[in-house]
């Protein structure tokens, strides 16, 4: 499904966050959100995720999402892994991901409405479901470890399998692998191409290590002050002037 941001823009105070920004994330593709610091790409997602109100729109496939509340955004299919980790430290790596599923889960596990054995059966389901979700994000040994336990490598890890526990369309990372070892760097670069060609997943990420993003992204949108200033693949965006100077902090 395609997510389409059209003239989207925000302020905070005087600071315009995001002008008039326009781009389009194509079903199955991994996009990267680059610019300087401060340019508007956290405040980019945030607009996506329903965390701020914005001037604009933004839709995946046919739905509006500008409006809507975060939790009702994350239900049609955007899911986020935030730049700082944001998960229940002492609860174990199932429990985070079980956690993650209860949008999916109607009224909910524990519901007085529902059977007792209909309760055990769709817990069930959902077990094995994030177990799946544990494998292909490399986590099946640690299901049962405490998140504080881990390193911080695997707990970036585990951010990134609880948003696809969300079983999202759409997948926002935020620096994916900001103080990562090589290593890891390289096992989050497979599962990001893991997740665009098993699974189908957009992925769109924000993401600081040029390289990375110029070898991975098929596409790429570049933000400076709050506006796109230059938008296409990989090869494109790199040769762009106005992408050099911005980056060269050169501004007239
Ligand atoms: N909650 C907020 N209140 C006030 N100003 C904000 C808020 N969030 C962001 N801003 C401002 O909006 C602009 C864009 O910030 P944003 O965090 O989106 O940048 P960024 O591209 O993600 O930067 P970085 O690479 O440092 O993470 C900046 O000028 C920032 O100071
Ligand atoms: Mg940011």
């Amino acid at each position: 499904m395609r997510l389409s941001l059209r003239e989207v823009s925000l302020n905070f105070g005087g600071v315009r966050a995001l002008d008039g920004v326009s781009f389009d994330v194509e079903p199955g593709s991994v996009h990267a959100v680059i610019g300087p610091n401060g340019a508007g790409k956290s405040s980019c997602f945030n607009a996506v995720c329903g965390i701020y109100a914005v001037g604009g729109s933004i839709r995946l496939g046919d739905r509006e999402l500008t409006g809507l509340p975060p939790h009702v955004v994350a239900g049609l299919g955007v899911a986020r892994a935030f730049q700082n980790i944001a998960l229940g430290g002492a609860d174990t790596v199932l429990d985070n991901l079980m956690v993650a599923r209860h949008h999916l889960t109607g009224a909910g596990f524990v519901s007085a409405g529902l059977g007792l054995r209909r309760v055990r059966r769709e817990e069930h389901r959902h077990r094995l479901r994030v177990t799946e979700i544990a494998e292909f994000s490399g986590l099946a040994d640690v299901l049962d470890t405490p998140v504080a336990e881990l390193s911080y490598g695997d707990r970036k890890r585990v951010e990134f399998a609880r948003a696809l526990a969300m079983e999202p369309r759409v997948l926002l990372l935020d620096e994916p692998v900001a103080g990562m070892t090589y290593h890891e760097k390289a096992a989050t670069v497979a599962l990001i191409r893991e997740t665009r060609e098993v699974l189908g997943v957009s992925v769109v990420l924000v993401e600081h290590d040029m390289p990375l993003v110029m070898g991975l992204a098929d596409r790429i949108t570049v933000l400076d002050f709050g506006r796109v200033i230059a938008d296409g693949p990989p090869a494109h965006v790199r040769e762009h002037p106005d992408v050099l100077r911005a980056y060269l902090g050169a501004h007239p």
